[in-house]
This record gives C-alpha cells, sequence and structure tokens, in this order.
C-alpha cells in the first residue's frame, strides 16, 4: 500500500467528491431520524496544504485554492457550504481568512455535520494513516475508527440498525482489479442494505473501463457525477474522475446541477451530471 492522500488533499477529485459529502450530508440530515455514516477508505482526517506531501505535489492549488478565491458572486449553494465547512477546518487551527493551510478530508467533514445520536465508522487499512486518524479523533466518542479493510467493513457492518445510511466509498485504486472489487463490494452492500445511499468514487484514466464500471452499477435510482479538468485522460496524470451515487436523496440532482458546472468553470474543465435509466430485464423469450 503506497498511496497515500496527503499528497493529493484539495485537489480536483477532493473538491467534487467533497462538495457533493456535504450535500449528501446536509439533505440526508435535513430528516428528523438517526443516520449511520460508514467512511470505508477515510484517510488520515485532516491534511497540512503546506506539509511535506501536500506541498510536494501542490495539488490543491489547482482545486480547493482555485474555489476558495473566487469571487463570491453567484457561486452556488451548495459550493459556498462547502467551502464554509472548509474554511470552518482550517479556522481550527488558527487561520484567520489569508491562505488555506489545512484541508478536511471526509472524515472531518461528516464529523462536522453529524448530530448527537447519529453513528459514524471510519475505515482505514494503511497503518500510519489510521494512527493519524485514530489521533485525528482521539477522545470523540462520536467518531469510530476501525484500522481495518473497509471492504470488509461494508459486508459486516450492513445493514446498520438504524435503517438509515450513507456510505462513502473511496479507494485508492491501486489495486489492478479495484473497478472488479469496488463493483462486487456495492452489489454485496446493496443486497444487504438496498436503501442505503452509497457514494463512490472513482478514477477515469481509461474511458472504456470507467464507463463499464458506471454500467455495471445496476441500481433503479442512480446520478453519475464527473469532473474532467485540462490534459488528456490515461496521459499519466489524473485529469478525471466521477462520483456515482446510488439512492441520492430528494433535491440532490438539483443541487449538484447548479454547483457542477460552475466547479468545472473555475477549474478550467467540464462536468457531466447523468442519471442512467436503469436496465430493463430482458422479457423471456416465448417455449
Ligand atoms: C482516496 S484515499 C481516502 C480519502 C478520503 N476518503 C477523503 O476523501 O478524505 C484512500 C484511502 O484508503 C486507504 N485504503 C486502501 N485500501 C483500503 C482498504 N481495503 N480498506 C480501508 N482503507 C484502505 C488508503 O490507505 C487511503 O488512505
Amino acid at each position: 500500500m503506497n498511496y497515500r492522500h496527503g499528497y493529493h488533499a484539495g485537489n480536483f477529485a477532493d473538491v467534487l467528491k467533497h462538495t457533493a459529502l456535504c450535500e449528501l450530508l446536509r439533505l440526508l440530515l435535513s430528516k428528523d431520524k438517526k443516520l449511520f455514516v460508514l467512511d470505508t477508505h477515510a484517510g488520515t482526517g485532516g491534511y497540512d496544504l503546506a506539509g511535506a506531501l501536500a506541498g510536494r505535489t501542490g495539488e490543491a492549488d489547482a482545486g480547493i485554492a482555485r474555489l476558495a478565491t473566487a469571487p463570491r458572486e453567484g457561486m452556488p449553494a451548495p459550493v459556498a457550504r462547502y467551502l464554509a465547512a472548509v474554511a470552518a477546518y482550517d479556522r481550527k487551527f488558527g487561520a484567520s481568512g489569508g491562505r488555506l493551510r489545512r484541508y478536511p478530508g471526509s472524515p472531518r467533514l461528516i464529523r462536522a455535520a453529524l448530530r448527537p445520536g447519529d453513528r459514524f465508522v471510519a475505515c482505514e487499512l494503511h497503518a500510519e494513516d489510521a494512527l493519524a486518524l485514530k489521533r485525528e479523533f482521539a477522545g470523540d466518542r462520536a467518531v469510530e475508527v476501525r484500522a481495518a479493510d473497509g471492504y470488509k467493513a461494508l459486508k459486516a457492518m450492513l445493514p446498520p440498525p438504524e435503517r438509515r445510511g450513507l456510505i462513502l466509498i473511496d479507494p485508492p485504486f491501486e489495486a489492478v482489479d479495484e473497478f472488479e472489487r469496488l463493483a462486487r463490494a456495492v452489489r454485496q452492500g446493496l443486497r444487504r442494505f438496498a436503501t442505503g445511499c452509497y457514494a463512490i468514487w472513482y478514477p477515469i484514466k481509461d474511458e472504456a473501463a470507467a464507463a463499464a464500471f458506471v454500467a455495471a452499477l445496476d441500481a433503479p435510482k442512480r446520478l453519475v457525477l464527473e469532473l474532467r479538468v485540462a490534459g488528456e485522460v490515461g496521459a499519466g496524470k489524473l485529469t478525471a474522475c466521477g462520483l456515482a451515487v446510488i439512492n441520492p436523496p430528494w433535491r440532490f440532482e438539483e443541487a449538484m446541477a447548479e454547483a457542477l458546472p460552475w466547479i468545472a468553470s473555475v477549474l478550467g474543465g467540464r462536468a457531466s451530471l447523468v442519471a442512467p435509466p436503469a436496465s430493463v430485464p430482458a422479457p423471456a423469450s416465448p417455449a
């Protein structure tokens, strides 16, 4: 396991994933019922953008830093809410509105949104990053950090007793068969917990492979968000990615339809939002 999210924190892929995550949380938590959240591939929770890892790649400069310095006028409300969540995390470290220094990973964004009584489990398999994640939430009883395989947790923890859940699946795509593993995990998850909301991140390094993965996610209700920035797909550097959302809450599509084109224009790219029709079973052939 070589992947460290610290090198990529706050890049265009995080912008897509985390804007959507903030909206999913907001909409799911607007109902007066308890929510279970599972972050299967959690990372370390928070990142120092000037630190050794993020500082080396500078990927946040072409991602969150562009959004944070964009004019507020005309900014879609979902983006403003995401930026407010990012700024709130940065302020915990004494920032006072200058250059963004700290960036919240998915566990921090989730934790900030939860209400008393909701439940949150974050899994991280990399030993060092799991330790960092445990430190990030030390003493916080609302967060259960597991140094464990998120795919196994998904199998073990679904369906949740709350019967309402958000499952974020954000693997590093180091393994050559990650798409297959991911599709299998989602199928298993849906068999156990068909009404859960699943947000599944994927890279687009090969258009055909990504399209085949999305097509294989054959859930009746799903929305596929994709973001492409400058550069060729498959030329080495990641320039495109997607987030497939199964069972999105009411109004999520509307929120992302407002946010995505704006994000794409600020990042100098293009975005798409598609609700693919579920495949219709073939009619039984006459005997
Ligand atoms: C893309 S990063 C996660 C970023 C995080 N979700 C966020 O948005 O801030 C993927 C993480 O998954 C971890 N990982 C890899 N395989 C795993 C597995 N099977 N179970 C849990 N975590 C895993 C990696 O160490 C890495 O920290």
